[in-house]
């Protein structure tokens, strides 16, 4: 299983380095290196795996197919709205160290890093990042396009809608809900529900005037 890596920054890297510790269980999967337009990096190297080429190379390299190491969401998304419309297939990284518990659904392209933990019946939608030792509780939603960050507790039956940002070592109450395309802020311990495209901070979370 040849993987391509789209993008070489910080989460990149962090995504290279989840394939890597797989690889050590798995070893069929394969990650070839990176793939990044940004022409100052071509063929340096991070964690030992090259950047290829960028993304209208894809072509010319051979592989089964790619994830994307892209933090920031709405470019995760645009990235995968363009990778899936040319037909590439998406991996789906956890880290060894994550704890997935019976009955989750993970969907291609996500990526679980180390000490996130997962508790049953959530459903984990696509290209979602779960963060380093994020917590995501019983019977959760967490829609496409997705990041918890680093420390983030979400409580059970949680909804989380597609895009949005659930900050460093938040909180999040049980049967919340975050809009789509919200943030919430590193920090804040969210009460209520969150309505769409909305930023709330603090604790109790209040919501940011645009
Ligand atoms: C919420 C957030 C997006 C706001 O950023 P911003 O739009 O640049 O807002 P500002 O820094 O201008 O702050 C606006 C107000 O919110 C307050 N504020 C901002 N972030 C806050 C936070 N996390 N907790 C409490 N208050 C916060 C500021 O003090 C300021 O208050 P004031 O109007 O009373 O002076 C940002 O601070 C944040 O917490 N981002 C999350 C980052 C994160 O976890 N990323 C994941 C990395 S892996």
């Amino acid at each position: 299983m040849k993987i391509l890596i789209i993008g070489a920054g910080g989460h990149g890297q962090v995504v290279a380095d989840i394939l890597l510790q797989m690889s050590e269980n798995e070893p069929e999967l394969n990650p070839l290196g990176y793939i990044d337009d940004d022409p100052a990096i071509q063929n340096l190297q991070y964690l030992g795996l090259k950047v290829l080429g960028k993304i209208t190379d894809l072509k010319h390299i051979e592989h089964n197919a790619v994830i994307i190491g892209i933090g920031e969401n709405e470019i995760r998304r645009q990235t995968a709205q363009q990778l899936g419309q040319s037909g590439e297939r998406f991996f789906t990284a956890v880290h060894p160290a994550a704890v997935i518990a019976h009955g989750v659904k993970i969907g291609p392209g996500s990526v679980i890093c180390a000490g996130a933990v997962i508790n049953t019946g959530s459903n984990i939608g696509t290209h979602v990042i779960l963060n380093t030792c994020c917590s995501v509780d019983h019977h959760n939603e967490i829609e496409s396009f997705v990041h918890v960050a680093p420390g983030a507790h979400l409580g059970g039956n949680v909804l989380v809608g597609e895009g949005a940002l659930v900050g460093l070592g938040s909180a999040v109450l049980p049967q919340k809900s975050i809009g789509r395309w919200a943030i919430i802020g590193a920090g804040a311990v969210v009460i209520d529900n969150v309505k769409a495209s909305a930023r709330a901070v603090g604790n109790p979370a209040r919501i940011l005037e645009k």
